[in-house]
Formats: structure tokens, sequence, C-alpha cells
């Protein structure tokens, strides 16, 4: 870490409401007035804002190393691989990856899982693709559509079946509906580490586990989970996991697809073409080993170095003590909003979880946001990218606040006040 902000927040051990002031000077965009009011940001769940850290790490890597990787002697083209390289392995540390596993960069989940269901439904060069007819892909029902549509069109392509584990009534997934699908036909079971759309956080451990056991390739999407709680995928039964920087204090437009190497190396390639062969002749290709052969074309690497420095700054603030300010702030929000007559906060109970999402009787999700941007508080409104979810818990569209390392207890009560005051108008 290279600002001379950084030690003023970093401290593993101090609680962070002690150490806000500087920690938010980290993030200049926060001290802005929005509709005449002081922002305050929950839409983190969204997009988490960029400490000046992590701008650092990009502006050193664009001022002095900026020229294509893998791709030159010249002193620029090694500088700039050795920063993509170096990325790569302070990711893959910051995610608990170990020797045997290798980590790809990619623009984002979205696209991790989609190299991932496209990857394992397509055959290569006469190789039969890893899903085939016959066979079976559990997807639990808490997932963003981009842990569901991918798979759907894996099991279009492969011929597989799509089974969904169902969440019960309050959102919760069980361990023994998840053994109850479980066949000797399961092939990938694939899981959200926190529900993007309800906070719920599913015992994705043991779930990933009792798959793996099956002989199931296990996916953990870790979008919402990577921000504030240490992943150890050495200790995880996880094939494969996928995240993005910009939930975890980085840029956009970059993410990652860590797994097994043994698992990763039986993806067939998204993005054919540059960089990702060995030979290539006019009729055919040799493709080069991983990550270079799932990483085609020229690379995010201003983006790369960023998700590490994002990583980093995690690191310096330390998980123990960000996991305890979110539960705090998370418990202020609830409590305070089931105080609110007609206020229904899904996922109530749930633990480790950045995100508060409610429904009010008789007021429209899209309204209360509108009327809490009038106050300055940004939240994200609707379906969330995940509209069977809140279709089988009956709630429809929700209004969704969700927490970040910067916030404090009184955002959270002025996010209450503008909830009581928007019902008070909308009724
Ligand atoms: N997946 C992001 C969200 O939940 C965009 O808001």
């Amino acid at each position: 870490m290279n600002s001379a902000h950084a030690a003023n927040f970093a401290n593993t051990t101090g609680a962070i409401v002690g150490r806000l002031s500087a920690l938010r000077l980290q993030f200049p965009i926060l001290a802005q007035p929005v509709n005449g009011q002081p922002l305050v940001y929950l839409d983190n769940a969204a997009t988490t804002q960029i400490p000046l850290t992590v701008l650092d790490a990009m502006r050193e890597f664009e001022t002095r190393a900026r020229a294509n990787i893998h791709r030159g002697v010249h002193t620029l083209s090694q500088r700039a691989t050795d920063a993509f390289e170096d990325a790569r392995e302070t990711v893959k540390r910051h995610v608990g990856a170990a020797g045997a596993h290798e980590l790809v960069f990619t623009s984002g989940t979205t696209e991790a899982l989609n190299m991932l269901a496209q990857g394992i439904s397509t055959g290569l060069d006469g190789h039969a693709a890893v899903l085939g007819a016959g066979d079976e892909i559990i997807v639990s029902g808490l997932e963003h559509h981009a842990n569901l549509v991918p798979w759907q069109q894996a099991a279009r392509r492969s011929g597989a079946t799509l089974r969904i584990l169902l969440p019960d009534a309050q959102g919760r997934l069980h361990e023994d509906a998840l053994a109850r699908l479980l066949s000797p036909r399961t092939r990938v079971f694939a899981l959200t580490a926190c529900s993007n759309a309800s906070g719920e956080r599913p015992p994705y451990e043991a779930m990933l586990a009792l798959a793996q056991k099956a002989d199931a390739l296990t996916v953990l999407d870790a979008a919402q989970a990577v921000g504030h709680s240490a992943m150890q995928l050495d200790t995880l039964a996880c094939d494969f996991m996928a995240f993005s920087a910009h939930k975890m204090y980085g840029p956009m437009g970059i993410g990652a697809l860590v797994g097994r190497r043994a698992a990763m190396e039986r993806l067939t390639p998204l993005r054919f073409g540059g960089d990702m062969v060995q030979s290539v002749s006019f009729q055919r290709a040799v493709f080069a080993q991983l990550p270079a052969r799932l990483e085609g074309g020229t690379p995010n690497v201003s983006g790369a170095v960023g998700m590490a420095a994002a990583a980093s700054f995690i690191e310096a603030v330390g998980f123990k003590a960000i996991e305890a300010h979110l539960t705090d702030l998370r418990q202020h929000a609830v409590r305070g909003l089931r105080q609110i007559e007609g206020v229904t906060v899904l996922s109530a109970q749930t633990e480790m979880s950045a995100i508060v999402s409610f429904v009010v009787q008789g007021a429209h999700p899209h309204d209360i946001g509108t009327l809490l941007d009038a106050r300055g508080i940004a939240v994200r409104t609707g379906h969330h990218c995940a509209q069977p979810l809140l279709e089988h818990l009956g709630t429809g569209p929700t209004t969704r606040a969700s927490l970040a390392v910067y916030n404090t207890h009184e955002e959270v009560a002025q996010l209450l006040s503008g909830v009581a005051h928007a019902i008070e108008v909308l009724r």
C-alpha cells in the first residue's frame, strides 16, 4: 500500500468506528452533497466506492508501466507483465487460494460464471464437453441471474437437466433439501455465498462439501462476500469461485474465476485469440497452459493492479474489524426497520451479511428509493437481478440498503428516518 493516508486507517485490531474519519478520507466521493444533502451511499452491493490507495496503484501503473503484457521484450512490457502477475498472486492469496489453485482474470463475476458454464458445456477439438445429456445441474434458488441464466444455457447446450434447490418461505437453504436433490447424475452444484437480493447467507461451506462428496463440481458465487468476509478457498470444498473487484473497493470491469487447477483445465476457453495459444497454423491451434489459456486478448492490466490494491486495502483495514462493523450496522438497520409499521425485512436473522432488503406494505420500492434519493440516500430498488427468488418468496421488488466499511451509524439512522418519512408521504 503506497498512500500516505494508509497508516491512519490501517489497524487490524482496532474497531472501525474509531477509524472512520481517517478511513472516509480515502473515499473523496463520499464527501459531496447529493440533492442538497450529504451523500449517504448505501448501494454497496451494486458497487462499492474506491479508495485513494487503489487509485494511486492504478495511476502508478498507467504512468510508469503501461504496455501490453507477455508480448514484448521491452522494459515497459516486462513491467506490465510483472504488475499483472503480481496482482494475480495478491488476489489469489487474498481469497486463500493455494498451490493447487489457479486464478484467471475476467471482466467480473458475470463473465467468470459464463466462462465456467460455457466452458463445461462446450466440446473442444473433438473432445466431448464435461456436461452431457442426462447430467444434472443443481442451482440454488437464491442466485443472481448471473449464476442462473448461464446454467440454463449450459443445460440447453448439453442436454443436461437444470434442478433448483428452493429456499424455504423465509428464504433459507437447507442441507437436507440439497441431499435429496443430489444424485449420481449431478455434475454441477452452483451456490451463492450471500444472496444479493435478500442478504441471506446460506451455510455454503457445508453445502459445497455435501455436493463435492456426491462428485459434483462445486461453484461459489462470492461476489457479495469477498468485500467483507475472509474467503479461505483452500479449506472449502469448492472447485470454482467467481467474484468482482467493484464490490470489494476495486475498479469496475475486472473480476476473477479462481478454482482447482485440475477443474479449470477441463474448461473450453470462452475467448479464442491472441495470448491463449502455444502455436497456430492456418487450420488449427495448440492452446497454452493455464492461466493464459483462459485469458485470450489484451487483459485489463490496470484493473488487475487495482483489484490487488483493493485486496491490500481490505487486509490493511482487517477482515475481523470489517465483519464486526458491518454486523453492527446491519443489526441497527434491521432493528430500526422492523420498528416501522408495515415494513418486512428479508432474511432478518441471517449473519455475516451486509445487505438489508425490505418491503413496505402499500408502498412501491421505486417510490421509496426516489424519496430517499431526494434526501441524498442511495439505495437500490427492484428485483436486483434475482427475479425468480423474489417471486418465489412472494415479496416482489424490494428496497435494498447495502453496507460497506465506510458507512456509519448516523447514516443508518438517516436511512431509518428517510424510510419512515417516505411511508408517511406515500400512504
Ligand atoms: N449484482 C449487483 C447488485 O446486486 C449489480 O446490485
